[in-house]
């Protein structure tokens, strides 16, 4: 079958020219690579991805395949994990300067300086932080596990928490335990407002709302779900509601409309686009593995400490 994308391709090729997405399938047969993208990717670069998940559920898929090559289609820190966890894999990034502002507001430099302030603190780094940071810390965390790590450490003396406010906000309140917080944020959720919610919930009266908790607090309180975009498509798919408002960035509704289609669902605002995942397309993909670029490399005493931070991560929430 002719999917909707490859349609399009073959439209905008003459002269019966091999499909890119052809080209792309074959190019990855022989240099054995997987394709991983994020549920924030693209419309057409999920389409064409071997799997499509959240942070950790990415990770996890890159520490167990058997490919040879992982053609990363997300953002820097999103790859770097791969890399930490599969030192024997080479992970490319179609665009190298797919990265994440949220993670640049905090260098391995400023987190050593603030680590001698709290000399007795344990360092808690969210996934979204460079290989340095995760190396400078003593537990990784993802969207979807903040919680569960942040309580188990609860007789800890004090709990740093880097680099995202609201992800440590939502888990001190949820588990009642103080944090010290990094003053770092993601633009694109710290968009949504307040208002957005109570326009959307107007116009759709009986829909759940769903947010993620790099959200203010403000937007939280009005939400019926906070989740991970990986537990926002299980709650999509286990809940009773029919319509669900999404407070998260835009490309999160291709993977709920696609395994949903009997439900509606409703962005928040249209204005929740982050450009560094808008970066990868498909013609990137090809270049990417057709050059072996760009390719993640972490220096290997880096990528030794911060993989015990991940791992240290993992066997907390097992
Ligand atoms: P998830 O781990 O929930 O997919 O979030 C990643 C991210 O960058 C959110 O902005
Ligand atoms: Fe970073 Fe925000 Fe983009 Fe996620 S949505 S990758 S946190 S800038």
């Amino acid at each position: 079958m002719v999917t909707k994308t490859e349609k399009v391709i073959k439209m905008t090729n003459s002269g019966g020219e091999i499909s890119l997405i052809k080209q792309i399938q074959e190019l990855k047969e022989q240099r054995s690579a997987i394709i991983l993208a994020h549920n924030y990717q693209r419309d057409e670069v999920q389409d064409i991805a071997d799997f499509v998940g959240d942070s950790l559920e990415l990770s996890q898929r890159a520490a167990q395949t058997d490919a040879k090559v992982i053609i990363f289609c997300g953002v820097r820190f999103m790859a770097e994990t791969a890399a930490i966890l599969s030192p024997g894999k080479r992970v490319l990034l179609p665009d190298g300067e797919a990265g994440c502002p949220l993670a640049d507001m905090a260098t391995a430099e400023q987190l050593r300086r603030e680590k001698s302030r709290y000399p007795d603190a344990t360092v808690v780094c969210y996934v979204n932080s460079s290989a340095e940071v995760k190396a400078e810390s003593d537990y990784c965390c993802t969207s979807a596990n903040a919680t569960a790590i942040v309580d188990k450490l609860r007789n800890s003396s004090s709990i740093l928490f880097v680099p995202d406010q609201h992800l440590g906000s939502y888990a001190a309140t949820t588990t009642g335990i103080k944090l010290i917080l990094w003053p770092g944020y993601c633009y694109v959720h710290v968009g949504i407002l307040p208002e957005d919610i109570h326009r959307a919930k107007e116009q759709h009266p009986g829909a759940k709302v769903m947010v993620h908790p790099e959200c203010t607090p403000e937007v939280i309180a009005l939400a019926d779900k906070v989740a991970s975009t990986g537990g926002m498509c299980r709650y999509a798919h286990e809940t009773d509601a029919a319509e669900i408002i999404v407070g998260t960035e835009i490309g999160m509704l291709h993977p709920l409309r696609k395994e949903n289609p009997s439900k509606k669902f409703f962005p928040v605002t249209e204005k929740a686009v982050c450009h560094d995942m808008k970066l990868t397309t498909l013609e990137k993909i090809l270049h990417s593995l057709q050059e072996m670029q760009s390719e993640v490399k972490i220096p290997e005493s880096t990528r030794l400490r911060a993989k015990r931070a991940v791992e240290r991560m993992v066997e907390t929430i097992a």
